[in-house]
């Protein structure tokens, strides 16, 4: 099949290079110049395990090429994806669908013989018929149909997600869109993946609601490591206990400082308003949002509390900036809450992440950043890990608790375990979890 992908973010570009490998013909369309030039070259714009080398082989196959003319990429493609963004709008927390507008707007000029055109971007219900007819307005005689085939690719993990997905999830209104789209995943539909065939609205739905779902769980049980805290109980217990059951299922249940990313926090807000304007509000994801939001501002008092209640002139030593490990991707990640916190409370921060100091440091400024996690110890009243790199799993806790002024670690995601530190005499705070003396 010829795929034509459009845009070379994170999505569509781990989109078309699996389409690739998995036989078909795809070009990834972008109109920035240097993005092209820079894929052209083989360089990757996103940091996400695997990719360069897939990327690669595909090209060197014949199969992925790069482009900046959607009208010389377009004609005769079986499949056009719309894998733009749609960022939330300032103010209002709506998606903005000017780039989506846009795409179906440019493809309708240039589309040749049936195409299917599928949004692969999160887009609000209703945004499949929009684009149907924008394009029907534009090209009145054209021939095509207009799918949803939403993506839940997990930054660091997207092409396992990619490949080998739990399910695939196809809104299509015809016979002739759906037969597309079983032949695009034939490799999946052989390996007996379910493909969800619905119509539009309940793709798009769909979407929406498994990350507005994957993002209660995670916010129920934060909630619970609160009251744990309380009650002197272990929410990984609580976690585990819970999650055995099959109807509730142990994923998503860490607790730590709230979601962050490029999906939660813009989809949840975005089903948000939807469901106001439909006036069917969803008040448990409204619930979710303000919660989290909350949570991740709050997390600095646990680094002031476990301080004494003071970081006047104090140094924190910050593991893990990004809003989960392996990726580069700062997006709504708790630090950006919590850093500016510290500061605020008077502390001097000093901090490293694996791959996300380049672009923390557009964000994140008057800091000290620092090459390597025990770098950051050096003389520090308390250290905060943020993120649960690997790298920071395995410190050597006799180095960690000579190096600092005052050993006390704030584990905000319970990488560690409150017994092997009390042994090594680090003062040790984690979430949800019995302090031991
Ligand atoms: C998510 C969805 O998982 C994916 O299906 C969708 O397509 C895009 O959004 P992603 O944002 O890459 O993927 O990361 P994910 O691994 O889901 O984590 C999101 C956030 O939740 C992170 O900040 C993570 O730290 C947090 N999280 C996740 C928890 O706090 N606890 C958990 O148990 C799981």
């Amino acid at each position: 099949m010829r795929v034509t992908m459009i845009g070379t973010g994170y999505v569509g570009l781990v989109s078309g290079a699996c389409f690739a490998d998995f036989g078909h013909d795809v070009v990834c369309v972008d109109k920035d110049a240097e993005k092209i030039r820079k894929l052209e070259a083989g360089e990757i714009p996103i940091y996400e395990p695997g990719l360069e080398a897939l990327v690669a082989e595909n090209v060197k196959a014949g199969r992925l090429s790069f482009s900046l003319d959607l009208a010389a990429s377009t004609p005769n493609a079986d499949a056009v994806f719309i894998a733009v963004g749609t960022p939330s709008r300032r103010g209002d927390g709506f998606a903005d669908l000017s780039y989506v507008h846009k795409a179906a707007e440019e493809i309708a000029e240039v589309m040749d013989g049936y195409t299917v055109v599928v949004t692969k971007s999160t887009v609000p219900v209703g945004t499949g018929t929009e684009v149907e007819e924008i394009i029907r307005r534009v090209r009145p005689d054209a021939d095509f149909s207009v799918v949803s085939n939403p993506e839940f690719l997990r930054e660091g993990a997207a092409i396992m997600d990619f490949k080998k997905p739990d399910r695939v999830v196809v809104g299509a209104e015809d016979e002739r869109a759906q037969k597309v789209m079983r032949e695009l995943y034939r490799p999946l539909y052989l390996n007996e993946t379910p493909i969800v065939f619905t119509n539009r609205a309940t793709s798009e739905l769909i979407k929406y609601a498994a990350n507005a779902f994957l993002a209660t769980k995670i916010t129920f049980i934060n909630e619970m490591a609160d009251l744990c805290e309380k009650v002197g109980a272990n929410v990984q217990e609580v976690a585990r206990g819970i999650g055995l059951d099959g109807r509730i299922g142990s994923k998503f249940l860490h607790a730590g400082p709230g979601y962050g990313g490029s999906c939660f926090p813009k989809d949840t807000l975005a089903l948000v308003r939807t469901a106001q304007v439909y006036d069917s509000p969803t008040k448990i994801v409204e619930a979710v949002v303000e919660i989290n939001n909350e949570r991740k501002k709050k997390m600095a008092s646990r680094v002031i509390n476990a301080c004494g209640g003071s970081l006047e002139g104090k140094t924190v030593a910050v593991l893990g900036l990004t809003f989960k490990p392996n990726t580069d991707d700062m997006r709504d990640a708790p630090s950006l809450d919590i850093v500016p916190a510290l500061k605020a409370a008077g502390a001097k921060v000093r901090a490293f992440d694996p791959a996300g100091m380049h672009e923390a440091q557009g964000l994140l400024k008057d800091i000290d950043y620092v090459d390597g996690p025990y770098k950051t110890l050096e003389g520090a009243d308390a250290v905060v890990i943020i993120t649960e790199w690997d790298e920071f799993r395995a410190l050597d806790l006799e180095r960690v608790k000579s190096m600092m002024k005052t050993p006390i670690m704030i584990d905000l995601r319970n990488i560690y375990r409150p017994d092997e530190m009390a042994e090594v005499g680090i003062a040790y705070h984690s979430i949800g979890r019995p302090q031991k003396a």
